[in-house]
């Protein structure tokens, strides 16, 4: 049967061939291995186009910024290590299965990377979150390191480190390195990201290559403030202020 609707009209899945797709629906491609990005459903580039309009208002920025928020780390706990753990059902049937094992605890970069919290705490139920800090200077673009609060064994734990923006990367890295100059081994960090920049994360992961980054989308670049584009403006004000 036809579609009555007009290719651009067309709703579903497969609403255009992949090669027919906007380009700012498809996530930049990057060679690393440790960059791993979400799986590109019409259901996750539905809820970025909501938290990338500027018509979008504050609480259902919030609504769709958190539903990303919550693949983000179901995505990220994916990275961390599982043991053999067998049980039995309640039909008596014996089940091989597995079970984390090992500490945990966030670290969000304030302020934006504090809204991906409750995100980690619903599916982390009483994990410790440590905190960072860290502004990126609004005329130069660098990052200034404020204050941090860590939990004290976090050398011991896998830590998961939050921020929804990655522009040049420079909040990212020196939170990185606090948490290294913590003890805290670059390969059990995982960053958590919602949109990063195609520029920013290049440098990033060849430094670090034995973290991890979750990321949502890596967007076409950035502006001549170091805006993500086409990004989404602020997260932070858009998700705390405006
Ligand atoms: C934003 C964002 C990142 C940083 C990204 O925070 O949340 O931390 O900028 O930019 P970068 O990759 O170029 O360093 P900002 O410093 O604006 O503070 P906020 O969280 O209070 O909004
Ligand atoms: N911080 C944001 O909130 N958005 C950007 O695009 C860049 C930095």
């Amino acid at each position: 049967t036809k579609n009555p609707l007009s290719p651009t009209q067309c709703v579903g899945p497969d609403y255009r061939p992949e090669s027919k797709k906007p380009i700012a629906t498809v996530s930049t491609e990057v060679p690393f291995e440790n960059v791993h990005t979400l799986p590109q459903t019409p259901q996750l580039i539905a809820l970025l186009t909501m938290i990338r309009d500027k018509n979008t208002h504050r609480a259902d920025f919030i609504f769709y910024s958190n539903r990303i928020i919550r693949l983000l780390v179901e995505e990220g706990l994916n990275h961390l290590p599982v043991v053999e753990h067998a049980i039995t059902t309640p039909v008596g049937r014996s089940y091989a299965g597995v079970q984390f094992q090992g500490k945990i605890c966030g670290v969000s970069i304030m302020r934006a990377g504090e809204a991906m919290e409750q995100g980690l705490r619903d599916c982390c139920r009483s994990v410790r979150i440590g905190k960072i800090l860290i502004q990126r200077d609004e005329e130069t673009s660098k990052p200034k390191l404020f204050y941090d609060k860590l939990p004290e064994d976090i050398a011991d734990r896998w830590v998961l480190l939050l921020d929804p923006m990655f522009a040049t990367g420079g909040s990212a890295t020196m939170a990185v390195e606090v948490l290294m100059s913590r003890g805290v081994p670059e390969g059990r960090i995982l960053f958590l990201n919602l949109i990063a920049s195609p520029e920013g994360i290049e440098p990033f992961v060849k430094r670090f290559p034995k973290l991890r980054v979750v990321t949502a989308f890596i967007d076409q670049g950035l502006d001549e403030k170091n805006y993500i584009v086409p990004g989404l403006g602020d997260f932070g004000d858009r998700f705390y202020t405006m």
